[in-house]
């Protein structure tokens, strides 16, 4: 039978919009270790589950040769899929096409599955290839990339939002990112930067490479930006499907639930023993973390960035859960600038997703120092602070040593509304540490004691012996009771059960004044 020629040119269509920018540039794509926009795709979603829209779309310039010059789909994969069998929106920028640059046709696919997502309410995911703004376009380039900033920022607390930085990403087209909820890198072929080196060279006279710049590991553990950097394209891919596992499709959902899983038995065995009796020693509370949590559910975000707090999403019980960690391997677990705001950011994200918290507590205090109080200590440590006070999901806390100053408060107290909170019995709830303390209450009992020494070591039994246990804290119900760790996964499993449909909610207000 006669293939209808209607039928040939839809096919002929589709061959080319498959093609990009053609054989050539898709081999260079692939010289330079980077997926294509489809492949990419491929490999995110569901085996079969991709549909396309938009792939016959095309630009309208007519300046500078474009009219020449058209490809099917503009640059951009658009279009739907699921990732373990739940619907997710993505676009794919198409490096092979003008660079993956941002026209107004490209701006215009992107800003319709985004407006369909906030509609449906499914999670969108931006996989990023691009060189910026459609220079031919000018403006309407421009304007394309500010309607992306708009839904960004409609979206955000509506939708999970995740990007993907698999190639260039530079100036002001980082801000749609920027807005989004989590931001993934790729190792060696992802940069992302405000300007680049040439032009950082001219200002500044910094002679600086654009991975050392803007690359993976400079925005996972140096600024922050990048909540994950990968090793390859199929990594990053593989990673963003896990993060999905954990979140709700948008804000009136909860989270998917699995069947549970015990933690590993050797964790989950050594925590009665985890705490050194030595105050001053540190510990891993990741392992804290993994022997109570579901086995091989841990999932941790910005591994690399502020590593003194942890967060990172698990499940317990079967349930998607957000932790929060002080670590005292890393400052003593100090909280610092970096730490709050790494905090503060991963404590709303759950908050408008409607995933529980769990805080594990072992803080000495803020960080001291110039660098702190001048980068802005207050501010910072107030939005973790602020983050916990708003948070009204399910909140749980558990002390498993220090528990000091502002840092007790700050860190899901019972006071600014956790729902359960519990101690360890190596607890030390206190204003501050014994020595200071100690010196400062009885520094002229010291001063003028026959041996200040022994005067001063019997002070400090004394205050250990107040104020260094839980007691003093559960005796007043600021804490909910004190446990042997090695309870702690059985008890916060119970405490879900009942708290699992708290309805709690915060004064009519226009938008909170987060202290930023
Ligand atoms: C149109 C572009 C383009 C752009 C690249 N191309 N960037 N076309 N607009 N912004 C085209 C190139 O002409 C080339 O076309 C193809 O994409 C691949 O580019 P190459 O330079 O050959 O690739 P590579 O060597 O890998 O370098 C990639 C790059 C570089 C680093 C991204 O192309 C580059 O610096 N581009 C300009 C980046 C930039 O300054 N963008 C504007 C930033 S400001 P052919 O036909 O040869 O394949 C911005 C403002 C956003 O984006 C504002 C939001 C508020």
């Amino acid at each position: 039978m006669d293939i209808n020629p209607k039928f040939e040119k839809l096919q002929e269509l589709r061959r080319q919009a498959r093609l990009g920018g053609g054989k050539e540039r898709i081999e260079k794509q692939h010289a330079s270790g980077k997926l294509t926009a489809y492949e990419r795709i491929e490999l995110l979603v569901d085996k079969d589950s991709f549909e396309e829209i938009g792939a016959l779309v095309r630009h309208r310039c007519r300046d500078f040769g474009l009219d020449k010059q058209s490809y099917p789909g503009d640059g951009v994969v658009t279009g739907y899929g699921t990732i373990n069998g739940r619907p997710v929106y993505v676009f794919s920028q198409d490096f092979t096409v003008f660079g993956g640059s941002l026209s107004e046709t490209h701006a215009e696919k992107i800003c319709k599955i985004m407006d369909m997502a906030l509609k449906n309410g499914v999670p969108v995911i931006g996989l990023n290839d691009s060189g910026g703004a459609r220079i031919q376009e000018g403006v309407a380039s421009l304007g394309g990339y500010a309607e992306v900033f708009w839904r960004n920022s409609m979206a955000s607390g509506v939708v999970p939002q995740i990007s993907a930085i698999m190639g260039p990403c530079a100036g002001g087209a980082v801000y749609s990112p920027a807005i989004t909820d989590f931001i993934f890198m790729v190792q060696d072929t992802s940069f992302m930067f405000v300007t680049g080196p040439n032009v950082v060279k001219t200002v500044t006279h910094e002679e600086v490479t654009s991975e050392e710049l803007g690359g993976a590991s400079a925005h996972s553990s140096k600024s922050g930006v990048a909540h994950f950097s990968t090793d390859n394209d199929a990594d990053c891919l593989q990673r963003i499907r896990t993060l999905m596992s954990y979140l709700p499709q948008n804000c009136e959902e909860k989270a998917p639930r699995q069947p549970a899983v015990e933690p590993d038995s050797a964790l989950a065995g050594g925590l009665d023993t985890i705490v050194p009796n030595n105050p001053n020693k540190p510990y891993d509370i990741k392992d804290v973390i993994k022997g109570v949590v579901d086995g091989g559910s841990f999932f941790e975000v910005h591994e690399n960035y502020a590593d003194n707090i942890v967060v990172g999403f698990a499940r317990l019980g079967g349930r998607s859960i957000g932790i929060v960690a002080n670590q005292p391997l890393s400052l003593a677990g100090c909280l610092d600038n970096n730490a709050s705001v790494k905090g503060a950011r991963f404590v709303r994200f759950c908050d408008a997703f409607n995933i529980p918290l769990v805080v594990f507590e072992d803080v000495p205090g803020f960080l001291p120092g110039t660098d702190q109080e001048w980068g802005g200590i207050i501010k910072h440590g107030a939005k973790l602070l602020y983050a916990f006070c708003e948070a009204t999901v399910p909140k749980m806390t558990v002390i498993t040593r220090k528990a000091y100053g502002g840092a007790y408060d700050v860190m899901n107290s019972k006071h600014i509304r956790a729902d359960y909170n519990v101690a360890w019995p190596s607890a030390e709830i206190a204003v501050m540490g014994t020595k200071g303390a100690v010196e400062i209450i009885f520094r002229r009992e010291i001063k003028s004691a026959a041996d200040p020494e022994t005067t001063q070591k019997q002070l400090e039994n004394e205050y250990e012996e107040t104020f260094a246990n839980p007691y003093r804290a559960a005796a007043r119900g600021y804490i909910d009771d004190v446990i042997f760790p090695s309870e702690t996964r059985k008890k916060l499993i119970k405490a879900f059960e009942l708290v699992q449909n708290k309805a709690d909610t915060v004064p009519r207000k226009k938008h909170d004044n987060l202290p930023l």
